[in-house]
């Protein structure tokens, strides 16, 4: 197909609150000191088929791009200290992130559901360390191949278990656990307020109302409470951001953040980000002899 034939977006109501992330990183792209650079995102919108305008100049645009960089830190910490581990991004839309933290020795996968695989294979391909994956989250299928590469494994889910149901988030958490002892999960939450305040949300209110967050946690604390083992290591806000990715934000957000952080965390302390584990590393199967085969062999 022509690299410039537009291409028309059919996907269902969820998978189309991928564009906003997308759209996030081609703006941020265009800046000249952006918080990251995309050019795939900037090709991409620029051949899809969408009205990108409702989104002009929203909050949630740096927001959604915020919370991609602050992701992007926690595979980096993960592969500086399991450099040829495995990480599962599920419910990857149309998300580059294995272009921004590769290193060359990890192992990748991209899950998600059938209609945005397909439009992500118009953009993106397989590699010899990478794989698209069409399904749920909620699926095992997609575990297999997973758990063939012996580990160690991160599953990052960046604006994904928020747009379900509180007892499904609940079930692809124990799923991935149970299956995967010693793993990281990253994952996103929201509070009462920001789930019920979606009518106001700036980019949420374009969307129906079947596209919205449904998961209200307020204390990701009680997720431990899911199943012994599971242990949150870490919950961050917008506020915690790391230095170099405040330094990047409008003048305006920069101040919020260093001088006046109590107003930031009243409207955007309901989102937190979480690093969870789910059971003790030395329960880690890559230690075993059949697994790291199954690596070696299939795992290209
Ligand atoms: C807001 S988008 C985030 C996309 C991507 N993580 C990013 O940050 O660019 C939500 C994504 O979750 C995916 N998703 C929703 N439900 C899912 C499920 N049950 N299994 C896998 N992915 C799912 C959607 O298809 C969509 O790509």
């Amino acid at each position: 197909m022509n690299a410039s034939t537009s291409i028309k977006v059919e996907l269902g109501p969820v998978q189309e609150t991928l564009l906003i992330p997308l759209l996030g990183r081609a703006e941020e792209t265009k800046k000249k000191r952006g918080l990251l650079r995309d050019e795939k995102a900037v090709e991409i919108v620029d051949r899809l088929e969408y009205d990108f305008g409702k989104w002009k100049g929203i909050q949630s645009l740096l927001g959604a791009s915020i919370r991609t960089r602050m992701f992007d830190r926690f595979v980096e910490r993960f592969l500086r200290q399991s450099p040829t581990g495995t990480v599962v991004e599920i419910g990857c839309g149309l998300n580059t992130r294995f272009e921004r933290v590769d290193n060359g020795r990890l192992r990748w996968f991209d899950l998600d559901l059938p209609d945005v695989i397909s439009l992500r294979r118009r953009f993106f391909e397989d590699g010899a360390r990478r794989t698209m994956l069409a399904g749920s989250v909620l699926d095992r299928e997609w575990m297999d191949p997973v758990l063939a590469t012996g580990g160690p494994w991160m599953f990052v889910s960046e604006a994904v278990l928020i747009y379900l149901e509180a007892s499904k988030a609940k079930q692809a958490v124990l799923q991935i656990a149970d299956r995967f002892s010693g793993a990281e999960l990253v994952f996103d939450t929201t509070d009462r307020a920001m789930v019920a305040g979606q009518a106001r949300h700036d980019a949420m209110r374009h969307l129906p109302k079947e596209s919205w967050f449904r998961w209200v946690c307020d204390d990701p604390k009680e997720i431990e409470a899911w199943r012994p083992g599971l242990e949150l290591i870490e919950s961050k806000t917008f506020v915690d951001a790391d230095p170099d990715i405040v330094e990047r934000l409008p003048l305006s957000i920069r101040l919020l953040v260093r001088w006046v952080p109590f107003l930031l965390l009243r409207r955007a302390g309901g989102y937190r980000l979480n690093r969870v584990r789910s059971g003790p590393r030395d329960e880690i199967p890559s230690k075993r002899p059949a697994l790291e085969r199954a690596r070696s062999g299939g795992a290209a």
